[in-house]
């Protein structure tokens, strides 16, 4: 049992999740509108879907009696766990170490040191083409040099998966007065994607599970590669997935991504992060293909404003590609808000 202090915090910290809005836009496939539903976690405290999953991973470590007074939680992340573990532990009275590498936003940074994290730079690209590999190496160094360390383990907790199976996919099948028929999500430690499939496989299983990965991760095997969107993607295999979970995978590049972040702000207001981008992209190739699937959910992580210097931006994207590039308004598919 958690300390009855720790217990009311996590309780009360818990009432501030969830729900989040789901909005529907008309976007036109091949000449026709279909509909896609966006469940945008960016309205959760702290600003993305990973506050759920901090609040899942320190209940755990708090059920597991690891939460000992004088703790101090350390975990390797690209922004959204970090800006989300860095407000828990805030609101539970602890010191929180985030490992970062330099993918990380300016934004995310910037609410990291707001609220107090001590930081941690890697700089060394892992032979995977990313940081995580790396992030984990220090991860590993800290916890043999200081005892009072607490690992949250996104990558291993099953506290990662779990809470969505409990929490998320719960949440989207009461508030969809028609249940979804295929559901997007993007792929890092792979969490969210398993706790929404066991969810969907247990409550709804004809529904379609469509995993969103990017050129360049291994989050499913393959040849590792650069990558440039925060938050998705992998250096490493998921723990948490496995082909029974997984209907289809797709992997979505960065102009794509970028075009349908653009192209929802300026059609419809709403503004995603890279990641949503990347999924919604996902959503329209399929739905090409499927035109059985009639209540698309699109999984959304988190919200544009992070992303202003990086995926909003056409000098970011001139770094990425080279300036001589054609420019990222492939005019795919119109996007309207639905009435
Ligand atoms: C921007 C972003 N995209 C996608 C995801 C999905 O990540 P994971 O597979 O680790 O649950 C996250 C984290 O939740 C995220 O912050």
């Amino acid at each position: 049992m958690p300390d009855p202090l720790v217990q009311e915090y996590l309780d009360r910290f818990a009432t501030l999740l969830g729900p989040t809005p789901v909005k529907t836009v008309t976007v036109d496939v091949l000449g026709t509108g279909r509909r896609i539903h966006l469940k945008l976690e960016g309205h959760n405290v702290t600003g993305s879907i990973k506050a759920r999953t901090a609040y899942g991973l320190v209940r755990g470590l708090a059920e597991d009696g690891r939460l000992r007074p004088g703790a101090h939680l350390l975990e390797s992340t690209s922004g959204n766990l970090g800006v989300a573990l860095a407000s828990m532990a805030r609101f539970l009275g602890m010191r929180f170490t985030a490992v970062i590498d330099p993918m990380i936003t300016a934004e995310s940074r910037k609410r990291l040191v707001d609220l107090d994290a001590n930081i941690v730079e890697v700089d060394e690209p892992d032979p995977a083409g990313g940081y995580l590999l790396s992030r984990l190496a220090k991860v590993s160094e800290l916890l043999d040099r200081d005892d009072r360390y607490v690992w949250v383990d996104q990558y291993n907790s099953a506290r990662n998966p779990d809470i969505h199976r409990r929490m998320t996919g719960p949440e989207i099948l009461d508030q969809m007065v028609t249940p979804p028929d295929a559901v997007f999500a993007a792929i890092s430690t792979g969490g969210t994607f398993a706790g929404l499939s066991r969810c969907f496989r247990e409550n709804r299983p004809q529904t379609h599970m469509v995993a969103v990965d990017v050129n360049g991760s291994v989050a499913f095997g393959g040849r590792p590669g650069r990558r440039h969107l925060p938050g998705v993607g992998a250096s490493r295999r998921s723990a948490f997935l496995d082909d029974s979970l997984v209907d289809h995978l797709t992997y979505t590049s960065i102009e794509e991504a970028v075009y349908y972040c653009r192209t929802l702000l300026r059609e419809s207001g709403i503004h995603l992060g890279g990641s949503a981008g990347a999924v919604v992209a996902a959503c329209v190739r399929y739905l090409a293909e499927h035109p059985e699937i009639r209540e698309p959910l699109c999984v959304c992580a988190d919200g544009g404003e992070k992303y202003r210097s990086t995926v909003y931006s056409d000098a970011w994207l001139d770094t990425i590609r080279g300036p001589a590039a054609p420019a990222a308004s492939r005019r795919a598919a119109e996007v309207a808000v639905s009435r």
